[in-house]
C-alpha cells in the first residue's frame, strides 16, 4: 500500500491521479478526512502532523509514504495554531518519518522545495532542509524531490492571476516581476513522484524544474497568450504595499497575505535538474506553453 500524505492538496492530488493509473492500493492521509471513501475509490485516513498520536495508525500496513503537505494558511504563518514552516516542514516531517520508520515503511518520498539549505536566509528554505535531513537520516530508502514553482489546473497562485486577467482591465503583479522561476507542470511533478515512489526507485535529493528559466513577467505573459488576452497590461505593485496590507490582515483566520508571504512569492525558484535527468531516464518535462495549453483556452 502507498500512503500519500497531503493527497487532498494541489501536488498530492496530481500524485494520486498518476498513481491510480498503475495501482489501486493508494490511500490518502488528511488532517480533515471527514469524507471517508472518495468517489475515485481512494480511502482517506486521518493523520495530522501536529498530532503525532494520529500518525502511527495512518502508516500502519503501508509500504511507501509520499509526503506532500503543508499548513492550511500557507504561505502565511499562524504561529498560535502551529501553522509555521518550522512546525510542518521540520517537526512535522520528523514526526511522520518516525511513525513510518517505526511501522516498517520501506520507502519514503518527501516533496521538499527548490532552495532548501541549512544556511538559507528564509525560514521556509531552512525548515525544508531540516525536514530533508529527517528523511535522509531514517532507516528507510528515501528520495527527496525539490520542485521549483509548480502550476496546473488546481493551483492557487497562477489561477488567481488568470481570474484577474479574464475579468479585470489590467493584471496586478506584486513586485517588478523580475524574479527568476522555472515553472514545472504539476502533472510532470506527479510523474517524477510516482517514479520515485517505486521501492527500488532513485534514492537521494533531486531538484525538479521545467525546461525554461524565465522571469515572472514572462510567465504571466505566456498565461495571457494562453487565454487569448495578450494585450492585457501587467501593473506592478511595489511589495511595500501588500506587505503593509498583510500586517493589517494578520489577525484574520485565513489572511490572504503577510509580509513574509510577499517575500515568498517574489523570491527566485530555480532548480538544478542535471541529477534528475540522470536518475530518471527518459523523463520529459513540458514547457510552460505546453503545460498551460492542457487546461487554459481563450474565452470570448
Ligand atoms: N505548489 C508548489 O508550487 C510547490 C512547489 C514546490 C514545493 N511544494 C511543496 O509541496 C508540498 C505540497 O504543496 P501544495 O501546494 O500541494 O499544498 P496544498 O495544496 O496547500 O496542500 C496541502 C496539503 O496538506 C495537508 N495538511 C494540512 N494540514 C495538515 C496537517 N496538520 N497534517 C497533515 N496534513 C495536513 C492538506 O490536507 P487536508 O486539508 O485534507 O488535511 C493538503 O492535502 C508543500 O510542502 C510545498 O512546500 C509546492
Amino acid at each position: 500500500m502507498i500512503l500519500v500524505a497531503g493527497g487532498t492538496g494541489f501536488i498530492g492530488s496530481a500524485v494520486v491521479r498518476r498513481l491510480l493509473r498503475d495501482r489501486a492500493d493508494v490511500t490518502v492521509m488528511s488532517a480533515h478526512p471527514g469524507r471517508g471513501l472518495r468517489s475515485d475509490g481512494v480511502r482517506l485516513v486521518e493523520g495530522d502532523v501536529l498530532r503525532p498520536e494520529t500518525l502511527l495508525t495512518a502508516v500502519a500496513g503501508v509500504e511507501v509514504v509520499v509526503q506532500a503537505l503543508t499548513f492550511p494558511t500557507f504561505p502565511v504563518e499562524k504561529p498560535r495554531k502551529g501553522f509555521t514552516f518550522e512546525e510542518f516542514e521540520h517537526r512535522g516531517t520528523e514526526r511522520l518519518v518516525r511513525a513510518a520508520s517505526d511501522a516498517g515503511v520501506r520507502r519514503y518520498v518527501y516533496v521538499s522545495g527548490a532552495g532548501a539549505a541549512p544556511d538559507a536566509e528564509k525560514v521556509w528554505h531552512r525548515a525544508k532542509w531540516a525536514g530533508e535531513q529527517a528523511v535522509l537520516g531514517a532507516s528507510m530508502s528515501a528520495c527527496v524531490l525539490r520542485p521549483s514553482w509548480a502550476y496546473g489546473a488546481g493551483d492557487r497562485a497562477l489561477n488567481r492571476f488568470v481570474a484577474f486577467a479574464r475579468r479585470g482591465p489590467a493584471v496586478p503583479v506584486i513586485g517588478d516581476g523580475s524574479q527568476r522561476v522555472q515553472p514545472v507542470f504539476v502533472e510532470d511533478v506527479a510523474e517524477v513522484v510516482a517514479r520515485a515512489s517505486r521501492v527500488d526507485g532513485p534514492a537521494g535529493v533531486f531538484e525538479v524544474g521545467g525546461p525554461e528559466v524565465m522571469t515572472m513577467n514572462d510567465v504571466l505573459r505566456a498565461v495571457l497568450r494562453a487565454i487569448g488576452k495578450p494585450g492585457k497590461r501587467l501593473v506592478h505593485v511595489p511589495p511595500a504595499l501588500p506587505k503593509a496590507a498583510g500586517a493589517v490582515v494578520r489577525p484574520l483566520p485565513r489572511p490572504p497575505l503577510s509580509p513574509d508571504a510577499v517575500d515568498f512569492v517574489t523570491g527566485d525558484a530555480v532548480a538544478d535538474t542535471r541529477g534528475l535527468f540522470e536518475a530518471f531516464a527518459g523523463l520529459r518535462l513540458r514547457s510552460l506553453d505546453e503545460g498551460l495549453a492542457t487546461y487554459l483556452r481563450p474565452r470570448r
